[in-house]
């Protein structure tokens, strides 16, 4: 088959490799010159400056002029395509609808050059990106009114979790395709022929609204059980004296029926998906005048939830921010990734330097380069404040309070490091449940602030406690 894959974000370039992998000839599109120059290269380093995924430099090493090309232009590789996945961001506006402006621009200039094809073999121009419900259909007019030869449209939502999402392209749980004839479904099986009558991969067609509509019920119902776990559960840890959060998620999750992923109480879930894809629905069902209550209950709970520890901090521990200096370990929205988007530690450390803290020690094994822009001093003079360090000691050094937001495997290993770089009194704010020998440090007087879980006072006597306001 021959393939174009539109759009060179985490998304398009997994789907890209994992296609080429599989003997396609594909071909990534990109407008953007200097990153098809980095991923040209095949060189490691280029490609994760973009794309931090284990695995994916290595297929793009391997299949880089064989089965993968790279190209800004689109028009040099148009003809003879069979299938066209758009991979394209689709931001949120500020009322949480989505902004299909990119997606529209490229969709028209596309269909331009597809209606001047030379050759008339049939073309399948697939939504892999989340878009709204419907836009599959509005794909399909727009071909039309450029008079496009012989297409055909698709939505086949992608499902990949970051971290792990060049295994999952690999071994899907499913795969869904939504078209409307015989000829682009068959097509597309050529695509996915390994996925196909595969025994364990669910191999799933229907029509485009439908497909559509798997994608956003199930990232909400994915965000809904995880402020199921921050909203219910981990208050009853946090406000019923003698409750183990950590027991009762394996009680609970005993039952087969209940998924034990998801139900990692934390400080708020992030990513390029879950807030914006709730919101989004939520947009389209009010627009139908759907009840969507429900839907805003769970994005109400993980808005709040990524800054109430920061205010636990003061209510139950009686922190004071005011001119301290807070270690922030993992600005990544979660672990393995170099993504900060909708990341919790965006708003905790805004909500910190609201509180007048004098220096923040920023740490992520992974993301400190993304985050540099997104704390950038020009957005907003207080990020000046943020210092970033190059391991957890060095961030620890000098801190008054430490807040775990992400859940980086080497934060668990944490409290031998902590003991040794930080003066007591000292507040741990562990927004991730990252240490399991807390409490070692509770006994050796530091205090514990966790989600899920009442605040823990230090049992060392004597030592004077200045940062906190006697309660
Ligand atoms: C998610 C979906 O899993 C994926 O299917 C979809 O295609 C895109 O959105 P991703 O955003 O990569 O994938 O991350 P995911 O691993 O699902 O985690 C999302 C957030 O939830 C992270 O911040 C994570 O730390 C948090 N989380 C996850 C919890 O807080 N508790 C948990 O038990 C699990």
């Amino acid at each position: 088959m021959k393939i174009i894959v539109v759009g060179t974000g985490y998304v398009g370039l997994v789907h890209a490799a994992v296609c080429s992998e599989y003997g396609h000839e594909v071909y990534a599109y990109d407008n953007d010159l200097e990153k098809v120059n980095a991923f040209s290269t095949g060189k490691a380093e280029n490609i994760e400056s973009y794309v931090n995924e284990p695995g994916l430099s290595n297929i793009i090493r391997e299949t880089l002029g064989r089965y993968l090309f790279f190209s800004t232009y689109f028009e040099s590789i148009a003809e003879g395509s069979d299938v066209i996945f758009l991979c394209l961001p689709t931001p949120p506006n500020l009322d949480g609808s989505t902004d299909l402006s990119i997606y529209n621009t490229v969709v028209e200039l596309m269909a331009q050059i597809l209606a001047r094809r030379r050759d008339k073999r049939r073309v399948v121009i697939v939504n892999k990106s989340t878009v709204p419900i419907g836009t599959t259909r509005h794909l399909q007019r727009i071909l039309s009114q450029h008079k496009v030869p012989n297409f055909g449209i698709a939505s086949n939502p992608e499902f990949l979790a970051e971290g792990t999402a060049v295994d999952q392209a690999r071994r899907p749980d499913r795969v869904v395709v939504g078209c409307d004839y015989e000829e682009d479904f068959k097509n597309l099986r050529r695509v996915y022929s390994q996925f196909v009558n595969h025994v364990r991969i669910k191999y799933i067609e229907t029509t485009p609204e439908t497909a559509e509509s798997i994608k956003y019920v199930a990232n909400t119902m994915l965000l809904t059980y995880i402020s199921f776990w921050n909203g219910v559960g981990a208050k009853i840890g946090e406000r019923i004296s003698n409750v183990k959060i950590d027991d009762l998620r394996i009680g609970v999750t005993a039952d087969e029926r209940i998924s034990t992923w998801g139900s990692f109480v934390s400080n708020g879930a992030g990513g390029s998906c879950f807030g914006k894809d709730i919101r989004s629905l939520i947009y389209q069902l009010r627009r139908l005048d759907v009840n969507t209550k429900m839907l805003e209950a769970s994005y109400e709970v993980n808005e709040y939830q990524k800054i109430y520890l920061v205010e636990r901090a003061i209510t139950e521990a009686g922190f004071e921010f005011n001119n301290k200096t807070v270690a922030v370990l993992g600005l990544a929205f979660k672990k393995q990734t170099n993504d900060m988007r909708d990341a919790s530690s965006i708003r905790v450390i805004e909500s910190l330097l609201g509180k007048g803290v004098a220096k923040i020690n920023a740490y992520d094994p992974l993301a400190i380069e993304a985050a540099k822009s997104v704390f950038s001093p020009l957005k907003n003079i207080l990020f000046e404040k943020i210092v970033y360090c190059q391991t957890p000691k060095e961030a620890l050094e000098g801190s008054h309070a430490v807040f775990i937001s992400s859940d980086c495997d080497e934060f668990r290993g944490l409290s031998g490091t902590i003991e040794n770089v930080v003066n007591l009194p000292y507040l741990i704010i562990d927004g991730r449940r990252m240490i399991p020998d807390y409490q070692e440090l509770i006994n050796k007087g530091y205090d514990y602030l966790a989600v899920g879980a009442s605040y823990i006072r230090g049992n060392a006597k004597g030592e004077e406690r200045p940062h906190l306001k006697v309660l």
